[in-house]
Formats: C-alpha cells, sequence, structure tokens
C-alpha cells in the first residue's frame, strides 16, 4: 500500500494515514500537529495477557482510553466484558464491540441514563452506594431483572490515587443496603475499588478482607463480586509488582471469601489495558537552552500528568525519521499554549543536540491521554494513525 494513501478505515470512521512504523511516518512527512499512533498487537497482547491471567471476569473500564480502535482490539484481544460510567460509553461499546456485555457501574449517572442503557442497551448491571440509590434505580429500571452492586468504599496506602473519598458506603451500611434490594426483586451484588494504580498486592488483599466482612453479615450469597481497577503499568522509575502476582494475591483472597458456589470475581482494569499500545510523536517547535516547548502539553495527551504522580514516558528522539543518539541533557518540556503551568512536571534527558524540528515520541502515553485531553487555546490534534507493521515496538519495549 502508498504509505502516504488516506484511507477510510474502521478507527472510528476518521480519515487515518497508513504508515508501517514511526521512522516510516517521519520519513515522509513533518508532521506540523501531533501523530498519536496505535501498535495494534500491543494491544491486542495486553488484552489475552490480562484475561487469561485474571482469575475471573476482566471488565475494561472505557474511561482510561474510549478511542473506537483502541476498544476494538482490546476486544479483539479477548475482552468481552466493559465497565461503562455513562450512556455514550455503553453506545459506543455496542457500536464497536458486537456480542460484549456493558455494565454502568457508577453509582450517580445522568437522569434517564439508567432508563435508556437498559431498555435501549440491553444493560442488566447497575451500582449504588447510598440507600436512596435504590428508589432512584428502581424509577428507571426494573429491578427484578438487574444485577445491583453495592460500592463499599476501600482505601489503601498503596493506591496513589484514593477513590473512596468520592464513591462507597462506609461497610457497616452495606449489608442493609444489600438486603434491601435483595428485598426489591434485584440480584445484589459487592464492589469496591482500592484506588488507581495501585502500587502493591496486599491492597487487593485488604478490600478482599472488607468484602469478605460484608459477606459474612449477609442472610444470602452473592454471584458476583468486583474489585474494580487500579492495576499498575510499568511506567519509567515506577517499580510495581508484574500483574501475575496481583492475580495470585486476588485467586488467595477469594479463597477466603463466603461466596455462592459458582461467583465471579470481576475486575474493571482501565490503565493496565489501555496505556501500553499508543504513542505520542511531538515536533520541537523552539529550544531555550535547557528548555523545549512542543506541539502538545499538559493540556492535550500528557494531561494526566497534571494529577498522578509517575515519571513519565519512554520516549525517543528522531530527527529526519532517523534516531537521534549521543550524549543526553535534561530538558524541561513546555507544552504550546499560552498558560505557564503549562510544563511536564519532570525533566526528560534527551539528545543535547536536540533542536527545533526534532520530534519525540513517548510510548506507552494510552491510559487517561486521549480521554482527558482538551482543545485549550485551540491545539487538539486530530492526527491518530494505526501502524500496519505488527512487529513495530513503541518506545520502552
Ligand atoms: C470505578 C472505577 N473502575 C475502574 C477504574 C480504572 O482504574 P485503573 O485505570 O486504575 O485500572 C477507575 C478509575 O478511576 C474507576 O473509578
Amino acid at each position: 500500500m502508498d504509505p502516504k494513501a488516506e484511507s477510510m478505515n474502521d478507527l472510528g470512521g476518521r480519515l487515518m494515514t497508513d504508515y508501517p512504523d514511526v521512522p516510516g511516518l517521519l520519513a515522509h512527512e513533518r508532521p506540523r500537529e501531533p501523530v498519536y499512533c496505535i501498535y495494534p498487537e500491543v494491544y491486542r497482547r495486553a488484552a489475552q495477557d490480562f484475561v487469561s491471567g485474571f482469575p475471573g471476569r476482566v471488565l475494561y473500564a472505557v474511561k482510561a482510553n474510549n478511542y473506537p480502535a483502541i476498544v476494538r482490539l482490546l476486544h479483539a484481544g479477548g475482552v468481552q466484558h466493559f465497565d461503562c460510567a455513562s450512556v455514550p460509553e455503553v453506545a459506543l461499546v455496542a457500536e464497536h464491540c458486537p456480542g460484549a456485555t456493558c455494565y454502568f457501574m457508577v453509582p450517580t449517572r445522568l437522569r434517564g441514563a439508567a432508563r435508556e442503557a437498559f431498555e435501549r442497551y440491553g444493560v442488566r448491571h447497575f451500582m449504588i452506594d447510598h440507600a436512596s440509590g435504590i428508589d432512584i434505580l428502581a424509577a428507571e429500571v426494573d429491578l427484578r431483572q438487574v444485577v445491583v452492586f453495592t460500592r463499599v468504599a476501600v482505601h489503601h496506602a498503596a493506591a496513589m490515587m484514593d477513590l473512596s473519598t468520592k464513591f462507597g458506603a462506609p461497610p457497616e451500611q452495606v449489608a442493609g443496603m444489600m438486603t434491601a434490594l435483595a428485598a426489591r426483586g434485584a440480584e445484589p451484588a459487592l464492589a469496591f475499588n482500592v484506588g488507581s494504580p495501585v502500587m502493591r498486592t496486599e491492597a487487593y488483599t485488604y478490600g478482599m478482607s472488607v468484602a469478605a466482612g460484608v459477606l459474612a453479615e449477609l442472610p444470602f450469597q452473592v454471584n458476583l463480586v468486583d474489585i474494580g481497577g487500579g492495576f499498575p503499568y510499568a511506567y519509567p522509575g515506577i517499580s510495581a509488582p508484574p500483574l501475575r502476582d496481583y492475580f495470585h494475591a486476588v485467586k488467595q483472597a477469594t479463597l477466603a471469601l463466603p461466596l455462592a458456589p459458582d461467583a465471579v470475581i470481576m475486575a474493571e482494569p482501565g490503565r493496565a489495558l489501555a496505556a501500553p499500545g499508543l504513542s505520542a510523536v511531538v515536533e520541537v517547535l523552539l529550544r531555550r537552552d535547557d528548555r523545549l516547548y512542543l506541539n502538545d502539553g499538559m493540556y492535550g495527551i500528557f494531561w494526566e500528568l497534571r494529577f498522578r504522580d509517575h515519571d513519565g514516558y519512554p520516549f525517543r528522539a528522531f530527527r529526519d525519521g532517523v534516531p537521534l543518539q549521543g550524549e543526553t541533557l535534561p530538558f524541561r518540556l513546555f507544552g504550546p499554549t499560552c498558560d505557564s503551568t503549562d510544563v511536564l512536571p519532570i525533566t526528560f534527558l534527551l539528545p543535547a543536540d536536540i533542536a527545533p524540528g526534532d520530534y519525540i515520541e513517548f510510548g506507552s502515553i494510552g491510559a487517561y491521554s486521549l480521554s482527558g485531553r482538551t482543545a485549550f487555546n485551540g491545539y487538539f490534534s486530530e492526527r491518530i494513525i494505526q501502524l500496519s507493521d505488527v512487529n513495530a515496538q513503541p518506545p520502552g519495549c
């Protein structure tokens, strides 16, 4: 195929340009706007590894990256279940992942959203975290036809972001809510989320022990326990245990839960599936000593660095499509907007002679980047391409 040929493909209906890899892209053109590159095999493998390793049902948390082509790749890699937080997320999965199941896993929804999800998209799993949520849900769906998760608040110090400050009921209130749901005809289930990302496996063991306490209070057994997301990704400088250690910890902790015989443990990984297969190719616009000004920044693809403290992304620099090597220096990286907070919170060791017109490719950038970026100051690139060489490797691999 002519690498410059514009082709309509099924990547969310946008015009795409097909290149085998990033050197191929940069050898053919000097993109003015950031280009986001999908490595399809990396996504497929991430999905396969998670689904085959996790001791239960895997729901991809769509919020982490809702780009249609990426959701499709994860589906193709074996993810059959999706954690959605809005009707547009449900609609996206319904359109792009035939046969998949959506779960509406957030305790607050727009008025009418549960009804639309239930009636139009056949969603049968919902969530509450307060007793008043039962009537709100019952006004829109037939409780006798749905599974309702009650989310219990769990916090553990190993989580970088505490997700219990907003959602989740105190453990002592949860058995009462689940019993009330059962009395109304719903199938009760239990959920928790220990945070995001979770840097040590014992956080899940702790979450399971809180769940065990709630389950022990119930006059019935449940079929589903959802342990949320939080599985970490090994960004540079991050020393999290491998995923298999998390899976093992979950498996062990499950043995102590008083569950129905065929009960299923569910997980909602976002970052672990979304991060690995996307890179951002950005241009250096200006150099001032150790400062580089880029065509993307904190309001764009680096959005997540505002909230989460990780050491950035693996990267490599290019000049005329060829990797730039040699002695390195620490640089501060600024985005293109007028805002002085538009600067990456960490320095990057880049080739000492890097100059305007060179490009930097940042890998492992798929989580909470495309789904969170803004068009502040008019900077918003639509260039998302899928690389065609299945052996192409992003930086850091
Ligand atoms: C309810 C819920 N599930 C899943 C996730 C995904 O978390 P992660 O990307 O850390 O796996 C989040 C993240 O905020 C969440 O709030």
